[in-house]
């Protein structure tokens, strides 16, 4: 696909629902009892596999274009799927689902596409399995396709050797069907929407700094949950109004729960002019609009406790600091490698190909902001849609030509993503 330039932005625009809660509303909904309705749903193929695989597990689940309705049948309401559960790329249906599937008195199975066979399911294997969990590995190599046999499950406190919001999610979920409490310590808090949204679902949930724990067999209630716009995909028009030259635009109706937040501070920290409005609660969590405009960024540091943060934002970032003047380093984020793609590598060898100075390192990269040498590039998306989104904003600031292989895999996480970046350039 060929990538457009552009130099002036402006406009408004919505993102997307968060995905995370997205996942999360409908997961919690069939395990609650009555009905769960959900608004501003995202409809990323990513959602859609853990809509379709609850399906199969006997839960009525409406789609109305964003509009959801999941007909919850309560903590012991699932039945036996017909066949593998198809969690398609979703690294987030993999694991949560994996917590719920341990404490099932049916036996179950899920697997993937050709990413999610290579993503690491050990962490989340390991202590399922210290919880008493039947579940194994298909293939024996840590990955799926993974199987569940029905087992009895006993609480657990875990410390968790990543801060990963889907290690802590899996185990909290299998801790509602184990006996006694599970709780969960991490090296550094990780989005908490699970812990903010079982909560709201009537879970004896409680969060102490790193640790989370969680007390067995709730009986869960429907909720209306409203997800609020995606910080991940928000960050792709901060990035884009940033580097624009002429470019003024508000994204509305962003989530800002500060285990998410973190590529505002470093923009922030790089120069950029992002002015946070309309600051308000929305089902629990924090929401704004976000008005950004043209800046002048410089280079950064990006490690320690912030990583979890921004996780998923490291890319843009990179493409961020490839634009700025000085260096940035990027550093604790060894996470990168397990994700989508290995994103050290997609993200650095993206950067290249555009003539950026960049070195990837074991837990990051270093990269040598230089404006004036970036040219037009041919892009690799790796099948990855944080990538391709990434770069099709750095292709934004490039004066030259650029394509991108395999753009459609933004439908992972925003399908109508390429629309909404050209209903913002202005043509002069
Ligand atoms: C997610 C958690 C993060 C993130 C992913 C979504 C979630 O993964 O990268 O895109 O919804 O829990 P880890 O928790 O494994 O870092």
């Amino acid at each position: 696909m060929e990538l457009q330039h552009a130099t002036q932005l402006r406009g408004a625009l919505a993102v997307p629902g968060d995905k995370s809660i997205s996942h999360r509303a409908v997961m919690f909904g069939a395990i609650a009892e009555g009905t769960t309705e959900i608004t501003n749903f995202l409809q990323g193929a990513d959602c859609l596999s853990t809509i379709s695989c609850f399906q199969k597990m006997g839960i009525s689940i409406e789609n109305q274009s964003g509009h959801i309705f999941v007909k919850g049948k309560g903590l012991h309401g699932l039945t036996s799927p017909a066949g593998a559960l198809d969690v398609g790329n979703s690294g987030t249906t993999a694991r949560l689902l994996s917590g719920i599937l341990a404490g099932q008195p049916f036996a179950s199975s899920l697997d993937g596409d050709a990413s999610i066979r290579t993503r690491p399911m050990k962490r989340i294997l390991d202590p399922l399995t210290s919880m008493g969990a039947k579940v194994s590995s298909a293939n024996g190599n840590g990955c799926a396709p993974l199987t569940f046999l029905p087992a009895k499950l006993l609480g657990i406190s875990y410390s968790s050797p990543v801060a990963s919001a889907q290690v802590k999610s899996c185990l909290l979920l299998a801790g509602l069907y184990a006996d006694g409490e599970t709780s969960v310590t991490e090296p550094t808090l990780s989005r908490n929407h699970t812990e903010l949204m079982l909560a709201a679902f009537g879970a004896n949930i409680r969060a102490r700094g790193t640790t989370v724990s969680v007390q067995p067999n709730p009986r869960l209630m429907s909720q209306k949950i409203q997800a609020p716009g995606d910080i991940s995909s928000a960050a792709y028009f901060i990035a884009a109004g940033l580097l624009t030259p002429d470019a003024e635009i508000l994204i509305q109706n962003v989530g800002v729960n500060p285990t998410r937040d973190g590529v505002l501070t470093v923009a922030r920290a790089m120069g950029g002019r992002i002015q946070t409005l309309n600051m308000r609660t929305v089902s629990g969590e924090p929401v704004c609009d976000l008005l950004v405009q043209t800046s002048q960024l410089h280079g950064t540091s990006i490690g320690g406790d912030l990583i979890p943060a921004l996780i998923d934002e490291i890319p843009i970032l990179a493409v961020l600091a490839a634009f700025a003047e000085g260096a940035t380093v990027i550093r604790d984020a060894a996470e990168l490698k397990v994700k989508e793609s290995n994103r050290i590598v997609s993200t650095t060898e993206n950067l290249k190909r555009m003539g950026a100075d960049v070195i990837p390192t074991d837990d990051g990269m270093v990269i040598n902001g230089n404006p004036d040498k970036l040219h037009g590039a041919d892009f690799e998306s790796y099948f990855d849609h944080r990538i391709a989104m990434s770069f099709a904003v750095a292709a934004l600031a490039i004066k030259d030509p650029c394509t991108i292989s395999d753009a459609s895999c933004v439908t992972i996480s925003y399908p109508t993503f390429y629309q909404d970046l050209a209903g913002l350039i202005t043509r002069r």
